[in-house]
């Protein structure tokens, strides 16, 4: 099948985009690279064995985003490309809005010039908000907290809206919990700019002897240890979850919200062990103050998944912590 893959360079993209190669598909990324090393592609066609098609594109450029999808007809798309980081969607909403909202806006168009009918969204867990209940089915209220959060619930929302005007439209909101490792090759992994946003990343950067400690954000929640909760899925495992997604947009007309977790939660002294015993380092770490807007647990529901993806996740978290050391030392060997 012809798929067209948004933001294919980036993290969970790149990721998918193997899997997608591997089951013989043909694929086409639209990425503008902002957030993405230019050798991904061959990084992918290394370990695929086959090429991915590149059009370099900003999703908010309709004339040339239309063009791309044009001449690629695809039959579905997968759209991960947009911003990510919490804090600077505090500090910077309208660039937020202008390509979360405004780039999916653009892409839904191009689609249906293209008469393109089938869509995975990257959707997050974040349109929850603070959880009245903890595993979180999909049916709980959306109350995002933050504008990034906000711009996740509105192209949810465009998307539903698109799906009842046109009934032959098949959608999938995908809702992440906490997408972490790399992929076994350690050829593609998660590479971020600056000081890492997430408890992983971070974990590795210290590990790695990057970073001289974790600061721990509070050990007064209401958990076990008192450090927060999370369902962390491995990269492989979601990027799994769209090609059943895929599947399920070939039989079931409509637009639906899917958890994408594993269900169990690990805490943040868990991880620090765990990550520890994958690598052999030492993690220090300091307990600092909360920080603001994190929840105590976020866990998901994944009962639709399995139900309707018939998928679930099978990596451990031993696994998901020796796949992010192996892309650590990989990065800290090429940039020494
Ligand atoms: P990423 O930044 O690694 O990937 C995003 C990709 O989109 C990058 O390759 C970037 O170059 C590209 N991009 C950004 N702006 C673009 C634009 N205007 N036009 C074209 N391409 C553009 O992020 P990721 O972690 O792989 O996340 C992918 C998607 O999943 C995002 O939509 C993100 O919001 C969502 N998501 C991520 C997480 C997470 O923890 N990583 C959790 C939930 C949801
Ligand atoms: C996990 C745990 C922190 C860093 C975020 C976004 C969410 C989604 C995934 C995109 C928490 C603790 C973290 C550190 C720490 N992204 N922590 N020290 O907050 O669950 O979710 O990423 O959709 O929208 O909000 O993930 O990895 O930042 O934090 O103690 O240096 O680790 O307090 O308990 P989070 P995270």
């Amino acid at each position: 099948m012809r798929v067209a893959v948004t933001g294919g360079a980036g993290y969970i993209g790149s990721h998918t985009v193997v899997e997608l190669l591997e089951e013989g598909h043909e694929v086409l990324i639209l990425d503008s690279f902002a957030n993405a090393a230019p050798d991904v592609p061959d990084r992918i066609t290394a370990i695929a064995g086959h090429a991915p098609r590149i059009v370099r594109v900003d999703i908010t450029d309709a004339p040339a985003l239309t063009a791309a999808l044009q001449e690629f007809a695809p039959e579905a798309v997968l759209h991960f490309a947009g911003l990510k980081a919490v804090g600077e969607a505090v500090s910077n909403p309208l660039e937020y809005y202008r390509v979360n909202v405004t780039g999916s806006l653009v892409l839904l168009q191009a689609m249906q010039a293209a008469k393109c009918r089938r869509l995975v969204f990257s959707s997050s867990a974040t349109v929850y908000g603070d959880p009245d209940q903890v595993p979180i089915p999909e049916d709980h209220p959306l109350r995002p907290t933050n504008p990034y959060g906000h711009s996740k619930r509105m192209i949810e929302q465009v998307i539903e809206d698109w799906g009842v005007a046109n009934p032959e439209i098949a959608a999938v909101n995908l809702r992440y919990f906490n997408p972490v490792g790399a992929h076994a090759s350690a050829q593609i992994g998660e590479a971020p700019s600056g000081t890492p946003n997430n408890l992983m990343p971070y974990v590795a950067q210290v590990a790695a002897g990057q970073r001289p400690r974790l600061s721990i954000f509070g050990d007064d929640y209401d958990t076990p240890d008192g450090t927060g909760v999370r369902d962390y899925i491995h990269v492989v495992d979601l990027a799994q979850a769209h090609l059943a997604a895929l599947g399920l947009t070939a039989t079931a007309p409509g637009v639906q919200a899917i958890n994408v977790g594993t269900g169990r939660g690990y805490s943040v002294l868990e991880m620090v062990r765990a990550f520890e015993g994958a690598s052999g380092k030492p993690v220090p770490f300091d307990i600092v103050a909360r920080r603001p807007g994190d929840v105590a647990t976020s866990l998901a529901n994944p009962r639709r998944a399995a139900d309707r993806l018939n998928w679930t996740a099978s990596r451990d978290l031993d696994a998901m912590c020796e796949d992010a050391w192996r892309w650590q030392s990989y990065l800290l060997r090429k940039n020494s």
